[in-house]
Protein backbone atom coordinates (compact mmCIF):
# COMPACT_ATOMS: atom_id res chain seq x y z
CA UNK A 1 0.00 0.00 0.00
CA UNK A 2 1.33 3.54 -0.85
CA UNK A 3 1.58 5.10 2.31
CA UNK A 4 2.87 8.59 2.70
CA UNK A 5 4.54 10.70 4.87
CA UNK A 6 1.81 12.18 7.64
CA UNK A 7 1.47 15.57 7.40
CA UNK A 8 -0.55 16.53 9.84
CA UNK A 9 -3.55 17.11 8.09
CA UNK A 10 -6.97 15.25 9.63
CA UNK A 11 -10.12 14.75 7.87
CA UNK A 12 -13.68 14.38 9.72
CA UNK A 13 -15.86 11.71 7.70
CA UNK A 14 -19.64 11.29 8.04
CA UNK A 15 -21.18 7.89 6.59
CA UNK A 16 -24.40 7.36 6.10
CA UNK A 17 -25.34 4.16 7.89
CA UNK A 18 -26.36 1.71 5.17
CA UNK A 19 -24.26 -1.07 3.52
CA UNK A 20 -23.90 0.46 0.31
CA UNK A 21 -22.71 3.99 1.33
CA UNK A 22 -20.42 2.47 4.12
CA UNK A 23 -18.73 0.61 2.06
CA UNK A 24 -17.25 3.51 -0.23
CA UNK A 25 -16.65 6.03 2.57
CA UNK A 26 -14.34 3.22 4.22
CA UNK A 27 -12.65 2.89 1.01
CA UNK A 28 -12.24 6.89 0.27
CA UNK A 29 -11.16 6.69 4.24
CA UNK A 30 -8.26 3.87 2.98
CA UNK A 31 -7.46 6.09 0.24
CA UNK A 32 -7.16 9.36 1.70
CA UNK A 33 -5.23 7.79 4.26
CA UNK A 34 -2.74 6.21 2.30
CA UNK A 35 -2.12 10.29 1.06
CA UNK A 36 -1.12 11.16 4.29
CA UNK A 37 -4.36 12.47 5.92
CA UNK A 38 -5.28 11.44 9.26
CA UNK A 39 -8.74 10.50 9.32
CA UNK A 40 -11.49 10.88 12.13
CA UNK A 41 -15.18 9.06 11.55
CA UNK A 42 -18.61 10.52 13.10
CA UNK A 43 -21.12 7.66 13.22
CA UNK A 44 -24.61 7.22 14.23
CA UNK A 45 -25.49 3.96 16.53
CA UNK A 46 -27.53 2.87 13.82
CA UNK A 47 -25.26 0.63 12.12
CA UNK A 48 -22.33 1.53 14.20
CA UNK A 49 -18.62 0.35 12.36
CA UNK A 50 -16.21 -2.00 13.62
CA UNK A 51 -13.42 0.25 14.80
CA UNK A 52 -11.06 -3.29 14.83
CA UNK A 53 -11.66 -2.94 11.40
CA UNK A 54 -9.90 0.25 10.69
CA UNK A 55 -7.23 0.74 13.50
CA UNK A 56 -5.61 3.15 11.93
CA UNK A 57 -9.00 5.56 12.32
CA UNK A 58 -10.16 7.31 15.44
CA UNK A 59 -14.12 7.26 15.95
CA UNK A 60 -16.53 9.45 17.29
CA UNK A 61 -20.30 7.91 17.81
CA UNK A 62 -22.97 10.17 18.49
CA UNK A 63 -26.73 9.71 19.88
CA UNK A 64 -28.96 8.75 16.65
CA UNK A 65 -32.13 8.99 18.88
CA UNK A 66 -33.64 6.47 16.26
CA UNK A 67 -36.83 4.59 17.65
CA UNK A 68 -36.61 0.64 17.34
CA UNK A 69 -39.01 1.26 14.99
CA UNK A 70 -36.93 3.91 12.78
CA UNK A 71 -34.08 1.60 12.49
CA UNK A 72 -35.03 0.17 9.91
CA UNK A 73 -34.35 -0.07 5.73
CA UNK A 74 -38.42 -1.07 5.25
CA UNK A 75 -38.54 2.49 4.20
CA UNK A 76 -35.56 4.42 3.66
CA UNK A 77 -36.95 8.05 2.92
CA UNK A 78 -38.09 7.86 6.14
CA UNK A 79 -35.07 6.35 7.85
CA UNK A 80 -33.06 9.49 6.18
CA UNK A 81 -35.60 11.83 7.24
CA UNK A 82 -35.46 10.59 10.73
CA UNK A 83 -31.48 10.69 11.20
CA UNK A 84 -31.45 14.50 9.37
CA UNK A 85 -33.29 15.46 12.11
CA UNK A 86 -32.43 13.88 14.74
CA UNK A 87 -28.25 14.05 14.42
CA UNK A 88 -28.25 17.54 14.37
CA UNK A 89 -27.74 18.86 18.01
CA UNK A 90 -25.25 15.59 18.27
CA UNK A 91 -23.56 16.27 15.28
CA UNK A 92 -22.68 19.50 15.46
CA UNK A 93 -21.57 19.20 19.31
CA UNK A 94 -18.98 16.37 18.01
CA UNK A 95 -17.67 18.55 15.67
CA UNK A 96 -17.21 21.66 17.78
CA UNK A 97 -16.05 19.55 20.37
CA UNK A 98 -13.28 18.01 17.95
CA UNK A 99 -12.35 21.06 16.15
CA UNK A 100 -11.91 22.61 20.05
CA UNK A 101 -9.22 19.79 20.79
CA UNK A 102 -5.93 20.66 20.62
CA UNK A 103 -4.13 18.69 17.87
CA UNK A 104 -3.60 18.35 13.81
CA UNK A 105 -5.79 20.69 12.36
CA UNK A 106 -8.74 19.60 10.73
CA UNK A 107 -8.61 20.49 6.93
CA UNK A 108 -12.18 19.17 5.75
CA UNK A 109 -15.23 17.42 6.84
CA UNK A 110 -16.50 14.49 3.96
CA UNK A 111 -20.19 13.71 3.95
CA UNK A 112 -22.50 11.04 2.21
CA UNK A 113 -24.62 13.04 0.07
CA UNK A 114 -27.72 12.20 2.19
CA UNK A 115 -26.56 14.16 5.25
CA UNK A 116 -28.01 17.44 3.68
CA UNK A 117 -28.38 18.96 7.51
CA UNK A 118 -24.79 19.29 7.45
CA UNK A 119 -23.80 21.61 5.37
CA UNK A 120 -25.14 24.39 7.46
CA UNK A 121 -23.25 23.01 10.53
CA UNK A 122 -19.92 23.13 8.46
CA UNK A 123 -20.14 26.76 7.37
CA UNK A 124 -20.95 27.45 10.80
CA UNK A 125 -18.27 26.32 11.86
CA UNK A 126 -16.22 27.66 9.51
CA UNK A 127 -15.31 24.14 7.94
CA UNK A 128 -15.41 23.60 4.37
CA UNK A 129 -17.56 20.33 3.22
CA UNK A 130 -17.27 18.00 0.49
CA UNK A 131 -19.32 15.37 -1.00
CA UNK A 132 -18.82 11.90 -1.50
CA UNK A 133 -21.78 10.28 -3.47
CA UNK A 134 -21.73 6.86 -3.83
CA UNK A 135 -24.02 6.37 -6.98
CA UNK A 136 -22.51 6.89 -10.48
CA UNK A 137 -22.82 10.12 -12.37
CA UNK A 138 -25.42 9.22 -14.71
CA UNK A 139 -28.24 8.47 -12.13
CA UNK A 140 -27.33 11.41 -10.05
CA UNK A 141 -27.92 13.54 -13.17
CA UNK A 142 -31.26 12.57 -13.01
CA UNK A 143 -31.54 13.00 -9.45
CA UNK A 144 -30.28 16.67 -9.86
CA UNK A 145 -33.07 16.99 -12.32
CA UNK A 146 -36.60 16.51 -10.42
CA UNK A 147 -37.42 20.06 -10.75
CA UNK A 148 -37.39 19.86 -14.75
CA UNK A 149 -38.83 16.23 -14.40
CA UNK A 150 -41.78 17.71 -12.75
CA UNK A 151 -41.82 20.63 -14.35
CA UNK A 152 -41.98 18.75 -18.13
CA UNK A 153 -44.68 16.43 -16.74
CA UNK A 154 -42.13 13.14 -15.86
CA UNK A 155 -43.16 13.81 -11.82
CA UNK A 156 -44.76 12.59 -10.25
CA UNK A 157 -44.35 9.26 -12.79
CA UNK A 158 -47.63 7.93 -14.38
CA UNK A 159 -47.91 4.31 -14.70
CA UNK A 160 -49.28 4.34 -18.24
CA UNK A 161 -46.00 6.56 -19.59
CA UNK A 162 -43.47 4.04 -17.68
CA UNK A 163 -41.87 3.18 -21.09
CA UNK A 164 -41.68 6.19 -22.44
CA UNK A 165 -38.44 7.97 -23.27
CA UNK A 166 -37.03 10.91 -21.05
CA UNK A 167 -36.17 12.97 -23.83
CA UNK A 168 -34.05 15.42 -21.75
CA UNK A 169 -31.73 12.38 -20.34
CA UNK A 170 -31.28 9.71 -23.09
CA UNK A 171 -31.42 6.99 -22.92
CA UNK A 172 -33.83 6.57 -19.67
CA UNK A 173 -37.50 6.02 -19.88
CA UNK A 174 -39.33 7.10 -17.47
CA UNK A 175 -39.80 3.68 -15.60
CA UNK A 176 -35.87 4.53 -15.34
CA UNK A 177 -36.27 7.59 -13.03
CA UNK A 178 -35.20 6.97 -9.43
CA UNK A 179 -37.79 6.03 -7.27
CA UNK A 180 -38.30 5.10 -3.78
CA UNK A 181 -41.75 3.49 -2.25
CA UNK A 182 -42.55 5.57 0.78
CA UNK A 183 -46.23 7.05 1.70
CA UNK A 184 -45.70 10.41 0.82
CA UNK A 185 -43.85 10.69 -2.81
CA UNK A 186 -43.78 14.68 -1.95
CA UNK A 187 -40.91 14.12 0.46
CA UNK A 188 -38.83 11.95 -2.15
CA UNK A 189 -38.80 14.77 -3.81
CA UNK A 190 -38.31 17.15 -1.50
CA UNK A 191 -35.26 14.90 -0.16
CA UNK A 192 -34.18 15.69 -3.64
CA UNK A 193 -34.08 18.97 -3.84
CA UNK A 194 -32.06 19.71 -0.55
CA UNK A 195 -29.85 16.88 -1.37
CA UNK A 196 -28.75 19.10 -4.04
CA UNK A 197 -28.78 22.49 -3.02
CA UNK A 198 -26.46 21.11 0.10
CA UNK A 199 -24.50 19.87 -2.59
CA UNK A 200 -23.95 22.71 -4.60
CA UNK A 201 -23.11 24.48 -1.38
CA UNK A 202 -20.07 22.37 -0.74
CA UNK A 203 -16.92 22.69 -1.75
CA UNK A 204 -16.86 19.27 -3.93
CA UNK A 205 -18.41 16.53 -5.13
CA UNK A 206 -16.33 12.66 -5.26
CA UNK A 207 -18.25 9.86 -7.04
CA UNK A 208 -17.03 6.35 -6.69
CA UNK A 209 -16.65 5.72 -10.69
CA UNK A 210 -14.18 7.08 -13.23
CA UNK A 211 -14.19 9.47 -16.51
CA UNK A 212 -14.18 6.97 -18.94
CA UNK A 213 -17.13 5.27 -18.28
CA UNK A 214 -19.32 8.22 -17.84
CA UNK A 215 -18.04 11.39 -20.06
CA UNK A 216 -21.00 13.33 -20.77
CA UNK A 217 -22.79 12.91 -17.16
CA UNK A 218 -19.68 14.42 -16.18
CA UNK A 219 -19.53 17.27 -18.16
CA UNK A 220 -23.20 18.09 -17.28
CA UNK A 221 -22.97 17.73 -13.34
CA UNK A 222 -19.91 20.22 -13.90
CA UNK A 223 -21.96 22.63 -15.73
CA UNK A 224 -24.87 22.17 -13.22
CA UNK A 225 -23.19 22.21 -9.75
CA UNK A 226 -20.27 24.63 -10.32
CA UNK A 227 -18.54 22.78 -8.08
CA UNK A 228 -15.31 20.73 -8.56
CA UNK A 229 -16.05 17.42 -9.49
CA UNK A 230 -13.45 14.32 -8.33
CA UNK A 231 -14.50 10.79 -10.47
CA UNK A 232 -11.98 8.76 -8.82
CA UNK A 233 -13.03 5.31 -8.61
CA UNK A 234 -13.33 2.38 -8.77
CA UNK A 235 -12.33 3.05 -4.84
CA UNK A 236 -11.83 -0.85 -4.02
CA UNK A 237 -9.12 -1.19 -6.44
CA UNK A 238 -6.80 1.63 -5.45
CA UNK A 239 -5.64 -0.20 -2.25
CA UNK A 240 -7.20 -3.72 -0.84
CA UNK A 241 -10.05 -2.79 0.87
CA UNK A 242 -10.67 -2.94 5.06
CA UNK A 243 -14.12 -4.81 5.50
CA UNK A 244 -17.01 -2.60 6.52
CA UNK A 245 -19.69 -5.67 6.03
CA UNK A 246 -22.35 -5.15 8.72
CA UNK A 247 -23.54 -8.97 8.07
CA UNK A 248 -20.28 -11.30 8.25
CA UNK A 249 -19.62 -12.94 4.94
CA UNK A 250 -19.96 -16.38 4.69
CA UNK A 251 -16.55 -18.17 3.47
CA UNK A 252 -17.71 -21.21 2.64
CA UNK A 253 -18.53 -19.96 -1.07
CA UNK A 254 -14.94 -19.47 -2.02
CA UNK A 255 -14.32 -23.11 -1.27
CA UNK A 256 -17.69 -24.29 -3.78
CA UNK A 257 -16.33 -21.95 -6.04
CA UNK A 258 -13.01 -23.80 -5.98
CA UNK A 259 -14.54 -26.55 -7.14
CA UNK A 260 -16.71 -25.65 -10.41
CA UNK A 261 -15.17 -24.77 -13.79
CA UNK A 262 -13.96 -21.05 -14.89
CA UNK A 263 -17.07 -19.06 -16.39
CA UNK A 264 -19.37 -21.54 -15.01
CA UNK A 265 -21.28 -20.10 -11.99
CA UNK A 266 -23.99 -17.03 -11.64
CA UNK A 267 -23.36 -15.27 -8.62
CA UNK A 268 -27.11 -14.13 -7.63
CA UNK A 269 -27.39 -11.09 -4.77
CA UNK A 270 -29.67 -7.95 -4.20
CA UNK A 271 -27.36 -6.24 -2.20
CA UNK A 272 -28.14 -5.01 1.56
CA UNK A 273 -31.59 -3.39 1.06
CA UNK A 274 -33.89 -4.89 -1.88
CA UNK A 275 -36.65 -7.21 -0.33
CA UNK A 276 -39.42 -9.35 -2.47
CA UNK A 277 -42.23 -11.15 -1.74
CA UNK A 278 -42.25 -14.88 -1.63
CA UNK A 279 -43.81 -15.34 -4.89
CA UNK A 280 -40.79 -13.70 -6.86
CA UNK A 281 -38.54 -16.05 -4.43
CA UNK A 282 -40.06 -18.98 -6.10
CA UNK A 283 -40.25 -18.14 -9.31
CA UNK A 284 -36.47 -16.74 -9.26
CA UNK A 285 -35.51 -20.18 -7.70
CA UNK A 286 -37.35 -22.54 -10.47
CA UNK A 287 -35.89 -20.29 -13.29
CA UNK A 288 -32.47 -20.54 -11.61
CA UNK A 289 -33.30 -24.71 -10.75
CA UNK A 290 -34.51 -24.86 -14.88
CA UNK A 291 -31.70 -22.99 -16.59
CA UNK A 292 -29.06 -26.15 -15.59
CA UNK A 293 -26.69 -23.90 -14.91
CA UNK A 294 -24.24 -23.94 -11.52
CA UNK A 295 -24.94 -20.77 -9.10
CA UNK A 296 -24.72 -19.18 -5.14
CA UNK A 297 -26.84 -17.20 -4.29
CA UNK A 298 -26.97 -14.84 -1.59
CA UNK A 299 -30.06 -14.95 0.70
CA UNK A 300 -30.15 -12.29 2.92
CA UNK A 301 -32.01 -12.44 6.46
CA UNK A 302 -34.69 -10.17 5.42
CA UNK A 303 -34.05 -10.71 1.56
CA UNK A 304 -38.27 -12.31 1.48
CA UNK A 305 -40.49 -10.29 2.71
CA UNK A 306 -41.86 -10.91 6.12
CA UNK A 307 -39.06 -13.10 6.84
CA UNK A 308 -36.55 -12.70 9.89
CA UNK A 309 -34.78 -9.71 9.09
CA UNK A 310 -32.38 -10.35 12.22
CA UNK A 311 -29.48 -12.66 12.00
CA UNK A 312 -29.88 -16.16 11.56
CA UNK A 313 -31.05 -18.54 8.54
CA UNK A 314 -31.47 -17.86 5.18
CA UNK A 315 -35.33 -18.07 3.78
CA UNK A 316 -35.49 -22.16 3.06
CA UNK A 317 -35.81 -23.70 -0.84
CA UNK A 318 -39.10 -25.63 -0.89
CA UNK A 319 -37.71 -29.85 -0.60
CA UNK A 320 -38.37 -30.58 -3.98
CA UNK A 321 -36.00 -28.15 -5.32
CA UNK A 322 -33.86 -28.04 -3.30
CA UNK A 323 -33.27 -31.78 -4.11
CA UNK A 324 -33.30 -30.66 -7.70
CA UNK A 325 -30.50 -27.95 -7.60
CA UNK A 326 -28.30 -30.39 -4.92
CA UNK A 327 -24.61 -30.41 -5.61
CA UNK A 328 -25.52 -27.50 -8.67
CA UNK A 329 -26.31 -25.09 -6.04
CA UNK A 330 -24.44 -22.95 -2.90
CA UNK A 331 -26.61 -20.44 -0.60
CA UNK A 332 -25.43 -18.28 1.55
CA UNK A 333 -26.90 -15.58 3.97
CA UNK A 334 -23.90 -12.52 2.98
CA UNK A 335 -21.05 -13.55 0.60
CA UNK A 336 -17.37 -11.59 0.38
CA UNK A 337 -18.71 -10.16 -2.65
CA UNK A 338 -14.98 -8.69 -4.09
CA UNK A 339 -13.71 -12.12 -3.72
CA UNK A 340 -16.63 -14.20 -5.44
CA UNK A 341 -16.45 -11.59 -8.40
CA UNK A 342 -12.99 -11.81 -8.72
CA UNK A 343 -13.14 -15.65 -8.64
CA UNK A 344 -12.71 -17.42 -11.82
CA UNK A 345 -15.65 -19.74 -11.77
CA UNK A 346 -17.86 -16.73 -11.46
CA UNK A 347 -18.91 -16.48 -14.83
CA UNK A 348 -22.51 -13.81 -14.26
CA UNK A 349 -23.47 -11.67 -11.96
CA UNK A 350 -27.48 -11.38 -11.57
CA UNK A 351 -27.81 -7.94 -9.41
CA UNK A 352 -30.31 -5.66 -8.31
CA UNK A 353 -28.16 -3.17 -9.97
CA UNK A 354 -26.99 -1.23 -6.85
CA UNK A 355 -23.88 1.19 -7.87
CA UNK A 356 -21.16 -0.71 -5.60
CA UNK A 357 -22.22 -4.10 -7.30
CA UNK A 358 -22.20 -2.64 -10.73
CA UNK A 359 -18.76 -1.17 -9.93
CA UNK A 360 -17.82 -4.38 -8.49
CA UNK A 361 -18.67 -6.24 -11.65
CA UNK A 362 -17.07 -3.94 -14.10
CA UNK A 363 -13.79 -4.52 -12.14
CA UNK A 364 -14.14 -8.10 -12.82
CA UNK A 365 -15.02 -8.23 -16.22
CA UNK A 366 -18.31 -9.84 -15.06
CA UNK A 367 -21.70 -9.63 -17.40
CA UNK A 368 -24.90 -8.78 -15.81
CA UNK A 369 -28.54 -9.75 -15.17
CA UNK A 370 -30.18 -6.59 -13.63
CA UNK A 371 -33.07 -6.66 -11.49
CA UNK A 372 -33.24 -3.32 -10.12
CA UNK A 373 -35.79 -2.65 -7.80
CA UNK A 374 -35.44 1.13 -6.32
CA UNK A 375 -33.64 4.46 -6.18
CA UNK A 376 -30.70 4.77 -8.85
CA UNK A 377 -30.89 0.77 -9.94
CA UNK A 378 -33.32 1.21 -12.75
CA UNK A 379 -31.16 4.29 -14.21
CA UNK A 380 -28.10 1.83 -13.58
CA UNK A 381 -29.56 -1.10 -15.16
CA UNK A 382 -29.98 1.06 -18.00
CA UNK A 383 -26.56 2.15 -18.60
CA UNK A 384 -26.10 -1.52 -18.14
CA UNK A 385 -28.17 -3.19 -20.66
CA UNK A 386 -28.02 -0.39 -23.10
CA UNK A 387 -25.30 2.33 -22.87
CA UNK A 388 -22.23 -0.18 -22.28
CA UNK A 389 -24.20 -3.78 -23.80
CA UNK A 390 -22.66 -5.83 -20.67
CA UNK A 391 -25.58 -7.27 -19.09
CA UNK A 392 -29.27 -8.40 -19.89
CA UNK A 393 -32.29 -6.75 -18.04
CA UNK A 394 -35.63 -8.44 -17.07
CA UNK A 395 -37.81 -6.13 -18.35
CA UNK A 396 -40.86 -8.45 -19.48
CA UNK A 397 -41.13 -9.96 -15.35
CA UNK A 398 -39.96 -12.45 -13.13
CA UNK A 399 -41.93 -15.63 -14.16
CA UNK A 400 -39.63 -18.48 -14.17
CA UNK A 401 -39.08 -19.09 -18.08
CA UNK A 402 -37.98 -15.91 -18.11
CA UNK A 403 -35.73 -16.29 -15.40
CA UNK A 404 -34.61 -19.46 -17.35
CA UNK A 405 -33.85 -17.39 -20.40
CA UNK A 406 -31.95 -14.75 -19.25
CA UNK A 407 -29.93 -17.30 -17.43
CA UNK A 408 -29.19 -19.05 -20.33
CA UNK A 409 -28.15 -16.27 -22.53
CA UNK A 410 -25.62 -15.33 -20.18
CA UNK A 411 -24.13 -18.10 -19.45
CA UNK A 412 -24.46 -20.53 -22.07
CA UNK A 413 -25.17 -18.52 -25.66
CA UNK A 414 -23.00 -16.10 -27.50
CA UNK A 415 -24.88 -13.26 -26.52
CA UNK A 416 -23.31 -13.73 -23.22
CA UNK A 417 -20.26 -14.44 -24.63
CA UNK A 418 -20.30 -10.95 -26.26
CA UNK A 419 -21.28 -9.12 -23.39
CA UNK A 420 -17.95 -10.85 -21.60
CA UNK A 421 -15.84 -9.65 -23.90
CA UNK A 422 -16.83 -6.14 -23.59
CA UNK A 423 -16.80 -5.74 -20.41
CA UNK A 424 -13.58 -7.23 -20.56
CA UNK A 425 -12.63 -3.72 -22.09
CA UNK A 426 -14.36 -2.01 -19.33
CA UNK A 427 -12.40 -3.99 -16.65
CA UNK A 428 -9.12 -2.90 -18.22
CA UNK A 429 -10.28 0.91 -18.39
CA UNK A 430 -11.13 0.20 -15.29
CA UNK A 431 -7.41 -0.57 -14.36
CA UNK A 432 -5.89 1.68 -16.51
CA UNK A 433 -7.56 5.14 -14.87
CA UNK A 434 -6.17 4.35 -11.50
CA UNK A 435 -2.82 3.91 -12.71
CA UNK A 436 -0.35 7.20 -13.47
CA UNK A 437 -1.34 9.53 -16.27
CA UNK A 438 -4.60 7.79 -15.73
CA UNK A 439 -8.04 10.03 -14.86
CA UNK A 440 -8.91 8.61 -11.21
CA UNK A 441 -5.00 8.92 -10.50
CA UNK A 442 -4.94 12.80 -11.88
CA UNK A 443 -8.60 13.28 -9.76
CA UNK A 444 -6.91 12.01 -6.52
CA UNK A 445 -4.17 14.47 -6.96
CA UNK A 446 -5.89 16.89 -7.66
CA UNK A 447 -8.49 15.95 -4.71
CA UNK A 448 -5.80 15.67 -2.43
CA UNK A 449 -4.33 19.22 -3.27
CA UNK A 450 -7.47 20.96 -3.18
CA UNK A 451 -7.32 19.98 0.18
CA UNK A 452 -4.40 21.39 1.39
CA UNK A 453 -4.86 23.91 -0.56
CA UNK A 454 -7.66 25.75 2.26
C1 LIG B 1 -27.76 0.94 -1.80
C2 LIG B 1 -28.62 1.15 -3.03
O1 LIG B 1 -29.54 0.11 -3.19
C3 LIG B 1 -27.78 1.33 -4.24
O2 LIG B 1 -28.62 1.43 -5.37
C4 LIG B 1 -26.96 2.56 -4.07
O3 LIG B 1 -26.18 2.78 -5.23
C5 LIG B 1 -26.09 2.41 -2.84
O4 LIG B 1 -26.89 2.08 -1.72
P1 LIG B 1 -27.27 -1.75 -1.84
O5 LIG B 1 -28.66 -1.97 -2.27
O6 LIG B 1 -26.83 -2.48 -0.67
O7 LIG B 1 -26.93 -0.20 -1.71
O8 LIG B 1 -26.38 -2.21 -3.12
P2 LIG B 1 -24.89 -1.95 -3.58
O9 LIG B 1 -24.67 -0.54 -3.97
O10 LIG B 1 -24.65 -2.96 -4.63
O11 LIG B 1 -24.00 -2.25 -2.31
C6 LIG B 1 -23.93 -3.50 -1.68
C7 LIG B 1 -22.55 -3.71 -1.13
O12 LIG B 1 -22.59 -4.85 -0.28
C8 LIG B 1 -21.52 -4.00 -2.21
O13 LIG B 1 -20.33 -3.29 -1.94
C9 LIG B 1 -21.28 -5.50 -2.10
O14 LIG B 1 -19.95 -5.90 -2.40
C10 LIG B 1 -21.61 -5.79 -0.66
N1 LIG B 1 -22.16 -7.15 -0.52
C11 LIG B 1 -23.37 -7.47 -1.04
C12 LIG B 1 -21.42 -8.10 0.12
O15 LIG B 1 -20.30 -7.83 0.57
N2 LIG B 1 -21.94 -9.35 0.25
C13 LIG B 1 -23.16 -9.71 -0.23
O16 LIG B 1 -23.55 -10.87 -0.06
C14 LIG B 1 -23.90 -8.72 -0.91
Amino acid sequence: MEMKQRMGKRLVLFPLPLQGHLNPMFQLADILHSKGFSISVIHTHFNAPNPDNHTNFTFHPIADGLLETEASTADVIGLFAALNAKCVSPFRDCLSQMLSDQGEPIAFLITDAFWPFTQAIADGLKLPRIVLRTTNISSFVCFAAFPLLRQKGYLPIQDNRLEEPVAELPPLKVKDIPRVSTADPEVVFEFACRTCNEVKASRGLIFNTFEELEESALSAIRQEFGIPVFPIGPFHKRIPPSSSSILPPDKSCISWLNNQSPNSVLYVSFGSIVAIKEAEFLEIAWGLANSMQPFLWVIRPGLVRGSSSGSGATHPLPDELAEMVAGRAHIVGWAPQLDVLAHPATGGFWTHSGWNSTLESVCEGVPMICLPKFADQMANARYVSDVWKVGIQLENGLGRQNVEKAVRRLMVEKEGEEMRERIACLKEKATLCLAEGGSSHKYLENLASHMLSV
